[in-house]
């Protein structure tokens, strides 16, 4: 593979980046992942400007104006051949010898880019739908901010695994804020999307913000609002959304089935229109 470090395309075994990089050091680096399908980019514009957001509220410096990115983010893509994957792009606040403080103003970020190949149309996690649990949503409260803090996530995903289940549904204060790695959504028995609304607590999807503009176009209606495990757990359908994911069924969660434990109709028709919009 080719993968990008600081403006260079370079084979994977030649790429370096610093020992005293704060991205390795403090975590000190955000992050985005951009969905490829059929060779193109999806949602580009709205991962760009998360990008910008996540930096800005961490007074981090941008490596690149966003024409850059993109013409990184093409030839990236073309150079490895990947027609369905992701790109996963990483800015830290770059090289400084070991601090709490901030270094100098003026100190270059670290920008790497890699591809990743995957099959995303098609899966078991699509067909036969995903088994979550929950757990207590421990993590910082600027969970807005897409920082490579990821450990609680991971950590979450081994224990699902361990459960034999797919994923973990977080919870705080008693109501769900979302997956470890996407957002989360029920549907009610009349059919409505629910979903906790945008705040410090969750991360603004991308995925989330087209889904809602896909389910407004088809009249699908739209409660933006917390809710409860226990309301999940009588729901007639859920299902997350993620960039890579797109739109993945939920059929149980902590060992309850949702309705006949089948994926669900709304999820798999907004499923569809989301990849016809995507592509
Ligand atoms: N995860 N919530 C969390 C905690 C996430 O990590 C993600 C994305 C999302 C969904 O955001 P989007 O629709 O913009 O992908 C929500 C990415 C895909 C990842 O870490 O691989």
């Amino acid at each position: 593979r080719t993968v990008y470090v600081n403006g260079a395309f370079v084979p994977e075994t030649e790429a370096k980046v610093s020992v005293f990089d704060r991205g390795f050091l403090f975590a000190d680096a955000v992050y985005e992942v951009t969905c490829i399908l059929d060779g193109k980019l999806v949602d580009f514009e709205g991962h760009m400007a998360r990008l910008r957001r996540s930096l800005d509220e961490l007074k981090m410096a941008s490596p690149a104006t966003d024409e850059e990115l993109l013409a990184a983010h093409r030839k990236l893509a073309q150079v490895n051949n990947v027609k369905e994957g992701l790109i996963y792009l990483q800015v830290s606040r770059g090289e400084a010898d070991r601090d709490f403080l901030f270094p100098p103003e003026g100190t270059a970020p670290t920008l790497v880019m890699f591809t990743q190949e995957k099959s995303l149309l098609a899966g078991p996690s699509v067909d036969k739908g995903l088994k979550v649990m929950t757990a207590d949503d421990i993590r910082w409260r600027r969970c807005d901010i897409k920082t490579v803090q990821l450990l609680y996530a991971s950590l979450l995903k081994n224990e699902a695994k361990a459960n034999g289940v797919d994923d973990v549904w977080m919870v705080l204060d008693g109501m769900v804020t979302e997956g470890s790695s996407n957002n989360a959504y029920i549907v009610t028995q009349e059919g409505n999307i629910v979903t906790r609304p945008i705040s410090n607590d969750i991360l603004a999807g991308i995925t989330r913000a087209s889904l809602m503009r896909c389910a407004e176009e088809h009249q699908i209606k739209i409660e933006e609002r917390s809710f409860t495990v226990e309301e999940a757990k009588a729901a007639k359908e859920a299902f997350t959304t993620s960039a890579t994911g797109m739109v993945v069924p939920v059929v149980e969660i902590d060992g309850v089935a949702l309705g006949d434990g089948k994926p669900g109709q709304v999820a798999k028709r907004l499923r569809e229109i989301f990849i016809q919009f995507s592509r």
